[in-house]
């Protein structure tokens, strides 16, 4: 998500830090900060890119061989000077930079205000040091004592570094679920989310481990687990290229987003879901499930990949809540006059939070008394403003063009509003209800799976790569799969390919099929199964080239289709988390190899903030 940068030693650390964070905007950020020893601890920190900050900082007094800095990809609290990090504890000595998000931040920040501390942000972040030092001060403790003891406390992902004016050699670096590197030079440390604000000081990389501590401390550095026992961390030279560095050693960024969606999923989840105990709650809708589930008709609002996450929402809603879904193309919604009446619902979908069509379909559904629902990627963006309530999809930064990991994202927290409401209504089994929660906990190990397929997929993209039409048929769940497969194959590979309902084929699609038109089938073990095959059928009669993504263990498929891929079996309605993972990872390959700009295609942006 952000991009960690920190130092001790003998050099300047302002210009060092600040160089370092620009080696990581490419992880995408909304604010900036550096907190600086030097005699006083210093805080310098603001809302914007890192320029801006040095040119605030340009007349302070930086000189300092110690340091912290951040750029921050918010998750708890909009993006603004005060929620930028590094944030401060209650008395000013200790000052941290944060990786992640706590989940249980806000049952430790009642107790916290309880005893009388004073928050001056709205992030998680902010909880976590003031939670430090209180048990410092409590404990009567080392502050690597009470990070220790901390980290047995908080729930949630992190990678953080704490700075302690009273020690002006020493820092304190800690992770769980979130990267942190520590470069070992001599006598002086840097610390980073990942290697490339460090490699031109040195090639000797730390990768700490999930629930290790390191401190360096008069030039010396110890490495101990949570369990206060020491550890000989590995020393490895990194030779990788910066840029190599900067999309995690992918070749592009969209291949590093389509490996990153276990984890994005789980971050999804994360703090929402609790199989074991039944629980299921997202945040931002606390007041709003009760409202959706008397709601008569939902409509959704979105464009491009986001309008077929809103697809598979309207087959979620009806099917668990039993409540009337429209889809629309914002762009029409926008100009049509829409019939919306008070108590309709308009749940509005953005990875960017700024298209221009998606903004005025909000807006103008706002006008005609519709409560709207925000399921957006960027913290503070303008449709999250506009909205009455919503959920963050927590995919963090989406550098490549076409959509991957918001899209996983997207429907996973869709997919917990539909389940939430149709609980809340009564419209869904109590054992169904926790057979869900249990396997939305499994998406992510179930993407893991399908990503091992990779070789397999790429090989299938080799066959196909001159083909200048596709075809994608699903049904159902699928359906909406089967048009999120197209649209990723032309947007990168601008190979003309068209998605279908699979029974729409007879209706005129099937005249294109014959020996040059590849068809791929989403026809995994689900209701419509049977159909799925019958359609097959038609287009093998037809000679046309198969596809198949199939459920794991199918022995009829594999003797029809050409190419197979499997995915793991699951409940229908996670069907799409999962099996558009193959999907992603064709177009991507067809489009390497078709020699495509992948991350920047012709003609597109990121954010389509123009009508
Ligand atoms: C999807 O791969 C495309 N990048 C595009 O269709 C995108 O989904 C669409 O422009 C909507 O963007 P948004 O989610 O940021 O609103
Ligand atoms: N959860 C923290 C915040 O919202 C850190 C987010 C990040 O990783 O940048 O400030």
């Amino acid at each position: 998500m952000c991009g960690i940068v920190a130092y001790v030693g003998h050099r300047d650390a302002a210009p060092l830090i600040l160089k370092g964070l620009k080696r990581l905007e490419y992880r995408g950020y909304d604010s900036a900060g550096i907190a600086l020893l030097n005699g006083a601890l210093n805080v310098y920190k603001k809302k914007g890119k890192v320029k801006d900050l040095e040119e605030a900082i340009a007349h302070e007094t930086l000189q300092s061989t110690i340091g912290i800095g951040h750029t921050r990809w918010a998750t708890h609290g909009e993006p603004n000077d005060r929620n930028a990090h590094p944030h401060y504890s209650a008395s000013k000595n200790l000052a941290i930079i944060h990786n992640g998000i706590i989940e249980n931040y806000s049952s430790i920040k009642k107790n916290l205000i309880k005893k009388g501390h004073e928050f001056h942000s709205d992030t998680d972040s902010e909880v976590f040091v003031h939670f430090i030092e209180d048990i410092q001060i409590n404990a009567g403790c080392t502050l690597e004592e009470a990070v220790r003891l901390a980290m047995k406390e908080v729930v949630g992902a992190y990678a953080i570094v704490v700075m302690d004016a009273t020690n002006p050699t020493q820092l304190i670096a800690a992770r769980k679920g979130s990267p942190l590197v520590i470069g070992v030079g001599e006598k002086e440390f840097f610390f980073a989310s990942d290697a490339t604000p460090i490699i031109e000081y040195t090639h000797e990389m730390i990768y700490l481990n999930d629930y290790e501590i390191a401190v360096v401390r008069d030039g010396e550095l110890t490495v101990k687990n949570i369990d206060n026992a020491l550890q000989s961390p590995y020393i490895q030279t990194v030779e990788l290229e910066l840029e190599a560095i900067e999309k995690g050693g992918y070749e592009h960024f969209m291949l590093k987003e389509i490996f990153e969606q276990p984890r994005s999923v789980a971050d999804c989840l994360r703090g929402r879901v609790n199989a074991d105990n039944g629980h299921l709650v997202l945040g931002g809708l606390r007041e709003y499930t009760d409202k959706l589930a008397k709601a008569k008709r939902i409509v959704i609002v979105a464009c491009g990949t986001s309008w077929h996450a809103g697809l598979v929402a309207e087959y979620l809603f009806e099917e668990l809540a039993r409540i009337n879904v429209e889809v629309e193309y914002a762009s029409e919604f926008r100009y049509r006059n829409p019939i919306i009446k008070e108590g309709d619902f308009v749940i509005a979908i953005s990875q960017s939070g700024e298209t221009a069509d998606t903004l005025a379909a909000i807006e103008l559904a706002k006008s005609k008394g519709a409560t709207i629902i925000g399921v957006c990627n960027v913290v503070g963006s303008s449709i999250p403003r506009a909205t009455h309530a919503g959920a963050y999809t927590h995919a963090g930064p989406e550098i490549g063009v076409a959509s991957t990991k918001a899209f996983t994202a997207q429907v996973i927290v869709l997919t917990q509003m539909a389940i939430a409401v149709a609980r809340k209504k009564g419209s869904l089994h109590e054992d169904t209800f926790r057979r869900l929660l249990f396997e939305l906990e499994r998406i992510p190990h179930k993407i893991e799976t399908v990503l091992q397929s990779d070789g397999k997929i790429k090989e299938i993209a080799e066959k196909f790569k001159d083909a200048r039409n596709f075809i994608y048929l699903g049904r159902g769940y699928n359906f909406p799969v089967a048009l999120e497969g197209a649209l990723k194959l032309k947007e990168i590979s601008y190979i003309h390919a068209e998605g279908y309902p699979a029974a729409e084929m007879k209706h005129g699609p099937i005249a294109l099929i014959d020996a040059e038109m590849p068809v791929v089938f989403i026809a995994t073990k689900d209701s419509s199964y049977d159909k799925v095959v019958s359609n097959i059928q038609e287009v093998k009669a037809r000679k046309g080239q198969v596809i198949a993504i199939v459920t794991e263990g199918d022995k009829l498929i594999p003797t029809m289709a050409d190419y197979v891929v499997e995915i793991p079996a699951m409940h229908e309605a996670l069907i799409p988390l999962v099996s558009v993972i193959p999907l992603q990872l064709l177009s991507y390959h067809i489009a390497v190899m078709r020699g495509c700009n992948v991350d920047q295609p012709r003609n597109l942006a990121k954010s389509v903030t123009v009508e």
